[in-house]
């Protein structure tokens, strides 16, 4: 198999398993969470799912960025961030960079102060912030992918 087409496979795969997980989280989980009638319940479970998710979701932002720029670098495609009509390139970058922000720094040390602050008691009203930054970062997703499928298959935006 090609090369490019290696990256680009191994690419979309780890996108799915991760947006799609951002999907599940924002459109499921949460709303879930933030209606449970138990607080100690809703953290418990958050609890588990986050370090289960996180794995995951670190594991496959190394592997995107890896085959991302491999087909650039393949590809000799390095000008395109010039090109002001590829801005599905910088999306994806910049969407890449928020996940390994959230991922790898405000998760593992930012988040435990903050539902300490926010939510010192116990109570849910950390649900409602995690999910409006969800619900921001899967739109920013979704604009992105639908610009780069788009976009790299020939459609000018
Ligand atoms: C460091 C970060 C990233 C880099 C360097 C990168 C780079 C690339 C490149 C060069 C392509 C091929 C484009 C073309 O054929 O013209 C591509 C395809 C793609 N990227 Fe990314 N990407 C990154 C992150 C992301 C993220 C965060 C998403 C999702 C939100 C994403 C979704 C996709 C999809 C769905 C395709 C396949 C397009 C298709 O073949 O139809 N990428 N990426």
């Amino acid at each position: 198999m090609d090369l490019e087409i290696f990256a680009r496979v191994v690419h979309v795969v780890c996108v799915v398993f991760w947006i799609g997980g951002v999907a599940m989280v924002t459109t499921v989980m949460i709303p879930v969470l933030k209606n449970m009638d138990t607080n100690s319940e809703a953290f418990k479970l958050f609890h588990t799912f986050e370090k289960k998710f996180a794995i995951q979701a670190r594991f496959t932002t190394f592997l995107t960025a890896c085959s991302g720029f491999g087909m650039l670098e393949i590809a000799n495609g390095w000008s395109r961030f010039l090109d002001l009509s590829s801005w599905w390139l910088h999306g994806m970058v910049l969407i890449w960079i928020l996940f390994t922000i959230m991922l790898f720094i405000i998760e593992p040390f930012v988040l435990p102060k903050m539902i300490a602050k926010i939510s010192p008691t116990g109570s849910k009203r950390i649900f409602p912030v995690m999910h409006l930054v969800h619900v921001l970062l899967l739109a920013g997703s979704v604009v992105t992918i639908v610009g780069v499928v788009a976009g790299s298959h020939g459609w000018s935006f």
